[in-house]
C-alpha cells in the first residue's frame, strides 16, 4: 500500500512539466517542502520503499534525496532516515515555486526581502470551493437575480461621482446602510463618516498594520488564529505574541510579553476554535488596551451566523469611544469574491485611514457599493442572511451527526459553539493533521490542518471542516473519503 507522501508525490510527479524523472521528483517534494504540505521534521519516506511506490529507480531517488540534503532542504539522521529541515534557507525563499528548467538552472527571481517571507509563509489555499472547504458560504444560493436587477437599475445612467475614484471611504449609500445594519444587528456605535470600505477584511488589517505599527512594536494575535493575520505582521517587522485562547477567549500575555499597539481578536466566534470571548475578559481587554495605549482590531468575520441563543454583540459597542478598530465582510454573509469589507473607525483615526486608504489603494467599485446598499435597504441582506441560518443550521446538524456516529463525541472539539459555517474535528495529539489534509485534498476533499493554526510548538491536532457550502446529499460520500484518509494515517 502507498504511503501518504506517496499518494502526494505520485500526484505532483504528474503536475511536473519536465520530462527528465529525478527533476519532477527533486520538484515534486521541494514544493511539497515549501508549501507545507512536507511539514518540517517530518520524514521522507526510505529511498528503497519511495523507489517503489513511484516505480522509479532506487538510484533516481537517492540522487534525488541527495541534492535536496546538499541544499539543506531535508537532513539525515543515521539510522532512522530522512527528515525535512525545521527551516528552509533564505536563499531558496525567492526561487520558492519555481521549477528547475531545462540545463537544470533554477529560473531565479530577485525578491525583496518582504516579498520572499510573504511567499514562504503563503497559506491561501489554491482550491476555494467544494466539501470541506472550511469558511465559504454557499454562493450558489446568492439571489443573483434581485441583485443584478438592482446593479442593472443603477448602472443605467451613473453619475460621474460613482465613476471615478473613491476617496471618501466607499459609497456614501453603503456608509448609511451599514450603520443601520450594524447598530441593529451588532450593537456597534458609529456614525457614516466612521465607516471605511475596504476590499475585504484583509486589506482593512494590511491597513491597520501600516497606519499603526513601527518595525519592532508588539502586536497581540490570538493561538491558534486567522493565518492571514501573521503574514501582514511578519512583512511589517511587527514583533508577534501568540495569546492563548481558552473557552472565554483571548487569554491577555503576560508583561513580559510587550506592551502591544495592536490586539487583534475574534471575540463574537473565535477563528478557527469558535469559543465566545466573556464579558469579564472584554472588559479587562478594553482596559488593558486603554491603559497601554494599544487598539484592538475587532474581527467579526462571521458572527451573523448564530444557530441558537442570543447574537453576541460586538465588542465595539460595550464602551462609548472604545479603544477598537471593528472590521466586517461580506465574504462570508455573500460572496468572497465580491471583495467587499469595512471597518469601523474610532474618530481620532477616520480622517487618517481614509487619505491612507486611497493613497494606497486608489478604491473605486462605487456603482456595485451603491448596489449592495439599495440590496440592504430593501431588506434582501437580512432575509438572505436568516435565509442562510437556517440552511447552514441544518447542514452543520447534519455533519455533526455523521461524525457523532462515525467517530464519537469526543470527536467534536469542546469549544465548538452553534455558529459560523466551520466547526472543529478533535484528532489525537498523535495524528498529523497535516498529511491527512494533505492526503484528502489528492482525493477531492478539503479540510484544514489545525496545527497550522498555531504559531508555537504543541500545537492541537484537528480538522477544520466546512459545512455552509456542501449540500447534505454530497456530505455522507466526502465524510467517508475523509475518514479513510484519517485511518490510513493511523495504521
Ligand atoms: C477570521 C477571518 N478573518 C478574516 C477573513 C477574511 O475576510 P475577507 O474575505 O473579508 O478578507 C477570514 C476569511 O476566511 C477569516 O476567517
Amino acid at each position: 500500500m502507498r504511503s501518504l507522501s506517496g499518494d502526494l508525490l505520485l500526484q505532483r510527479l504528474g503536475e511536473q512539466p519536465d520530462d527528465k524523472l529525478h527533476k519532477r521528483l527533486y520538484n515534486a517534494i521541494r514544493i511539497s517542502i515549501l508549501d507545507g504540505s512536507l511539514p518540517p521534521s517530518s520524514r521522507l519516506p526510505a529511498s528503497r520503499d519511495l523507489a517503489q511506490e513511484l516505480s522509479l529507480s532506487r538510484n533516481t531517488v537517492l540522487t534525488v534525496y541527495e541534492q535536496l540534503l546538499a541544499e539543506g532542504y531535508v537532513y539525515s539522521r543515521q539510522g532512522s532516515g530522512t527528515f525535512v529541515a525545521e527551516t528552509v534557507p533564505d536563499s531558496f525563499l525567492s526561487t520558492a515555486n519555481y521549477p528547475v528548467g531545462d540545463n537544470g538552472e533554477q529560473r531565479r527571481v530577485e525578491l525583496s526581502k518582504r516579498g520572499a517571507t510573504l511567499l514562504h509563509h503563503a497559506s491561501a489555499s489554491p482550491k476555494q470551493w467544494g466539501a470541506f472547504i472550511p469558511g465559504v458560504p454557499d454562493v450558489n444560493a446568492f439571489p443573483h437575480q434581485v441583485f443584478s436587477k438592482i446593479q442593472a437599475r443603477i448602472s443605467r445612467r451613473p453619475t460621474p461621482q460613482r465613476l471615478t475614484y473613491s476617496n471618501q471611504g466607499g459609497s456614501p449609500e453603503l456608509q448609511h446602510a451599514l450603520v443601520d445594519y450594524l447598530r441593529v444587528a451588532r450593537s456597534v456605535r458609529c456614525s457614516p463618516e466612521q465607516i471605511l470600505i475596504t476590499e475585504g477584511i484583509h486589506q482593512a488589517i494590511d491597513l491597520v498594520t501600516r497606519m499603526l505599527c513601527n518595525p519592532g512594536d508588539n502586536a497581540w494575535i490570538e493561538e491558534p488564529g486567522y493565518w492571514g493575520i501573521r503574514n501582514i505582521l511578519r512583512i511589517n517587522d511587527v514583533n508577534i505574541c501568540p495569546c492563548e485562547v481558552d473557552e472565554a477567549g483571548m487569554v491577555p500575555a503576560e508583561q513580559a510579553a510587550g506592551t502591544p499597539r495592536l490586539i487583534f481578536v475574534t471575540p463574537s466566534h473565535q477563528y478557527p476554535l469558535g469559543s465566545v470571548m466573556s464579558l469579564a475578559r472584554r472588559q479587562r481587554l478594553l482596559a488593558l488596551a486603554r491603559n497601554a495605549g494599544a487598539w484592538i482590531v475587532e474581527d467579526d468575520y462571521d458572527s451573523e451566523f448564530r444557530f441558537s441563543g442570543q447574537p453576541i454583540p460586538a465588542l465595539q459597542g460595550l464602551e462609548a469611544d472604545a479603544p477598537v478598530i471593528y472590521i466586517g465582510t461580506f465574504s462570508k454573509t455573500l460572496y468572497p469574491a465580491l471583495r467587499l469589507g469595512y471597518v469601523v473607525l474610532p474618530k481620532p483615526l477616520m480622517n487618517e485611514f481614509k487619505i491612507a486608504h486611497a493613497e494606497l489603494y486608489r478604491g473605486g467599485h462605487l456603482l456595485i457599493q451603491a448596489a449592495l446598499a439599495q440590496f440592504i435597504q430593501e431588506g434582501h441582506y437580512t432575509a438572505h442572511i436568516r435565509r442562510m441560518r437556517l440552511l447552514y443550521a441544518k447542514r452543520r446538524t447534519f455533519l455533526t451527526t455523521l461524525i457523532e456516529q462515525h467517530l464519537g463525541k469526543q470527536a467534536l472539539s469542546e469549544f465548538n459553539s452553534n455558529a459560523g459555517l466551520h466547526l472543529i474535528l478533535n484528532l489525537p495529539n498523535h495524528a498529523d493533521d497535516v498529511a491527512i489534509a494533505a492526503a484528502a485534498s489528492t482525493r477531492g476533499v478539503l479540510v484544514r490542518a489545525l496545527s497550522r493554526y498555531y504559531m508555537l510548538p504543541n500545537a492541537r491536532r484537528g480538522l477544520l471542516m466546512g459545512f455552509a457550502c456542501v449540500p447534505e446529499e454530497q456530505m455522507a460520500a466526502a465524510f467517508s473519503v475523509l475518514l479513510e484518509c484519517i485511518y490510513s494515517q493511523e495504521s
